[in-house]
């Protein structure tokens, strides 16, 4: 368990045993909006536990909607919308990203003005991105001079506007899809390269008509949403760290339940097995939309592995954990095109590096990503997580295959996505 400073990871032999994992974080951000935007009550069991989507929750509670979290891990939303009541004050997004981006398109359509502020590191995250659009749509929004947080946003009458994105952002496109849902006319969104596809997937479940097509999505205004019952599949960004664990322990044996496998999130699988590892999926159903099934993982021997181009946008999230575990990999790792991991809760491309050398890990830090050679001897060390939920948790794994104890400092951040990851963790190593 961690103490609030640090947490010692002492080397593991192996990862077995079966798991469930969180319920998805993405698609509980998307659910939790668009329910309260719907007429009705919407109940999503298995909703995700960690701070991110409790600062969406807290800002649909200001927004007018009641919402209630019982102890099972399921929420209810009475949804209000489409026109949701002003926020007696600053909406706080905490450290989230997807709370301040994709609410963004909501509130540009209401028609009060609504002030949204973050934490220190969702302040300086570029929130231009979803400025652009929203104000060609209509909005008026006001940013700090660097175009960050604290953003205000007048809300008004939009109007759909066709837009390409100059990056690749899933949230950016939901943003947009929420803002057009909202908007007169029709509004298309064409992506660089294809995303995560949550945003398209809800907005079905609750009742919309979505167009896709190759990298081109779009939706008609004034459609009017019904409220949902779900149960969130099992995030497949969390089932990573387990995924990755268990792939460089020869002896490994790992079965993880109910984990969504939509395939917009699921290359992480396609990797490991060019890595060597062999992974089975039984039980794959379809639930409003998206793909849930169980998957099991046996680790062996493979291939030097290049993730560039699309790839590297389907799998923005699992990069750290890829290149922590590379080292341990007989053949190595290079990612190419990963400039956005700058950008995320901290500069991810420059933390995994300072981590990896500290362990004594080579690694070549390149504009846009790694190039990291396998078969490499790794010993523990004192490590930041640079309170990045996702650098903590890489890290972790990591220190698994090290020789010695591990230090990670400032571990409590991985409750932004995982509140009960390192009780888990424990139950699946052997020492
Ligand atoms: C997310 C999209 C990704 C991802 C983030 C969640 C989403 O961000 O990194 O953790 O839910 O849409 P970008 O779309 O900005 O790359």
């Amino acid at each position: 368990m961690p103490t609030r400073e640090a947490v010692i990871v002492r080397p593991a032999r192996n990862i077995l045993g079966s798991l469930r994992v969180p319920g998805d974080k993405s698609i509980s951000h998307r659910y939790a909006m668009l329910a309260a935007l719907a007429r009705g009550q919407s109940r999503f069991e298995n909703f995700a536990p960690g701070a991110d989507c409790n600062s969406t929750i807290d800002c649909v509670r200001a927004l007018g909607c009641r919402v209630e979290r019982d102890g099972k891990g399921a929420v209810t939303v009475d949804g209000i919308g489409p026109s949701l009541r002003e926020p007696s004050a600053a909406l706080d997004c905490g450290n989230s990203g997807s709370t301040m981006r994709m609410l963004s398109g909501i509130l540009a359509a209401q028609d009060f003005s609504t002030e949204l502020v973050g934490d220190a590191s969702l302040s300086r995250r570029p929130m231009k991105r979803i400025i652009a659009p929203l104000s060609q749509m209509g909005a008026e929004i006001r940013a700090s001079a660097n175009g960050c947080a604290p953003l205000h946003i007048k809300g008004g009458r939009l109007r759909g506007i066709e837009y390409h994105l100059p990056v690749a952002s899933a949230q950016v496109k939901t943003c947009l899809l929420l803002a057009g849902l909202l908007a007169d006319g029709k509004t298309v969104i064409e992506e660089p390269t294809r995303t995560r596809d949550h945003g398209e997937l809800a907005l079905r479940a609750f009742g919309a008509t979505v167009g896709t097509s190759r990298h081109v999505v779009s939706i008609d205004g004034g459609q009017l949403l019904h409220a949902l019952e779900a149960y969130v599949p099992g995030d497949s960004s969390s089932a990573a760290f387990f995924l990755c664990a268990a792939s460089i322990f020869p002896e490994s044996n790992l079965v993880i339940d109910g984990v969504l496998l939509n395939p917009t999130r699921s290359a992480l699988l396609d990797v490991l097995t060019a890595m060597g590892s062999r992974i089975s999926m039984v039980r794959v159903e379809e639930q409003h939309g998206e793909l849930v099934g169980t998957i099991a993982l046996v680790p062996g021997p493979g291939h030097r592995v290049v993730i560039a181009g699309s790839l590297t946008a389907l799998l923005i999230d699992e990069l750290p954990v890829l290149a922590a575990i590379a080292p341990f990999t007989q053949h190595g790792l290079e990612v190419r095109d990963a400039a956005e991991l700058r950008v995320k809760e901290s500069d991810r491309l420059s933390a995994v590096t300072q981590n990896l050398q500290a362990m004594g890990a080579r690694v070549e830090q390149t504009e846009d990503g790694w190039r990291i050679p396998g078969n490499q001897k790794v010993h523990g060390a004192e490590l930041e997580s640079f309170e990045d939920h996702r650098i903590a948790m890489a890290f972790t794994v990591a220190a698994l295959r090290a020789e010695g104890e591990t230090v990670i400092h400032h571990p409590e951040c991985v409750a932004i996505s995982y509140p009960a990851f390192f009780d888990d963790l424990e139950r699946l190593v052997e020492r």
